[in-house]
């Protein structure tokens, strides 16, 4: 017979409601050219849903230090104080400048874990990464050429390496990978910000991406560890310091900047869970929608100990909204 466990309480539904929210709250601001009141209504927003909620949670990734961000600042305490103990890692506009300037690929995140189930990048603010799907997950190896890799990759997709579509952030430091890539034959999309989207779009299938290359935010990397892993897929992280400073900083904490992260090193725990709301459109995120009263948002839910992934359309009445919330929305 077969062993059956109760179902549980499922927290990612918990936290969609504060990406719902923060997608919201920054919609209001998309293309305004104002990203950091964009942030802080997002902030604002996804809190105030945050503290509603049934968990006790602590908040490893945040907005940054208790003095320069007042809010969701890490080591922050959250929810109603009842319920289970989670790591919190938050992101309430992933692609600030994206949303501010009314491009695509803007989307609000969130996603906890069992307490000390996700890695802690101390004062890492870069790192390099590569991320795939599941079929590719065993083809990847941080250490080796983007060539090989690409190479790996495609065998394992069943695919020419000119049929891969490579993620990568569109920023200086990345000019030799560029040319890497398209050397190997593989064709790279350029996005300006959003390696969390990036990331999800390589591991979710029919998005276009096949793999995320290239080195962007530590603390985005292990927000999207967390979706990576609940999906299956296959990620590897090492630090990537920018400036001497980082490079110190790091040496000081401890940190070795050869180690290659595995999946299971930046996100430990099994019992995960994952939120995400499109602000703009993105590859497999619609953005905020507005119809006559009503705002729309779509977003995806994911849980890593059932591996149960949603996608979620929800239909915000704005009145009542209003009422809830003032002009939050
Ligand atoms: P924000 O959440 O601050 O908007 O980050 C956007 C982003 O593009 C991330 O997706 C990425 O990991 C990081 O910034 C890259 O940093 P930089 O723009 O400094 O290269």
């Amino acid at each position: 017979m077969i062993a059956v466990e109760r179902p549980t309480r499922n927290l990612s539904l918990d936290l969609l409601r504060s990406t719902e929210a923060a997608a919201l709250a920054a919609s209001r601001w998309v293309g305004l050219g104002n990203k950091n009141d964009a942030d802080q209504a997002a902030v604002d927003a996804m809190r105030l849903l945050l503290s509603t909620i049934p968990m006790r949670a602590r908040v490893v990734i945040g907005e940054g230090e208790k003095d320069k961000a007042p809010m969701l600042y890490n080591g922050e305490e959250l929810g109603s104080g009842e319920g289970p103990e989670v790591d919190i890692a938050v992101d309430p506009i992933e692609g600030t400048r994206l949303a501010a300037s009314g491009q695509p690929g803007a989307i609000s995140v969130i996603a906890a874990a069992e307490r000390g189930g996700l890695f802690d990048p101390g004062p890492a603010f870069y790192a390099a990464k590569i991320v795939v799907g599941p079929e590719a997950k065993e083809a990847i190896d941080l250490t080796a050429r983007p060539k090989e890799n690409l190479r790996a990759i495609a065998k394992a997709l069943g695919k020419q390496v000119r049929e891969l579509t490579v993620f990568v952030l569109d920023k200086p430091r990345h000019a030799r990978l560029i040319d890497q890539i398209r050397m190997a034959g593989a064709r790279v999309s350029l996005y300006t910000d959003g390696d969390v989207a990036g990331a999800l779009a390589a591991v979710l299938p029919d998005t276009g991406i096949d793999v995320l290359m290239g080195t962007g935010g530590t603390p985005e990397g292990v927000l999207a560890a967390v979706a990576v892993k609940a999906l299956g897929g296959g990620m590897q992280m090492r630090l990537d310091p920018q400036s001497e400073e980082e490079h110190w900083s790091l040496a000081h904490h401890g940190y070795d900047i050869h180690r290659v992260y595995t999946l299971d090193e930046l996100c430990p725990a099994e019992e995960t869970h994952f939120a995400a709301t499109g602000i703009t459109e993105g590859p497999f995120l619609r953005g905020v929608r507005y119809r006559q009263h009503r705002a729309i948002t779509h977003s995806l839910v994911i849980r890593g100990h059932t591996r149960t992934l949603r996608y979620i359309e929800s239909h915000h009445h704005l009145d009542k909204l209003r009422a809830l919330s003032g002009d939050l929305y």
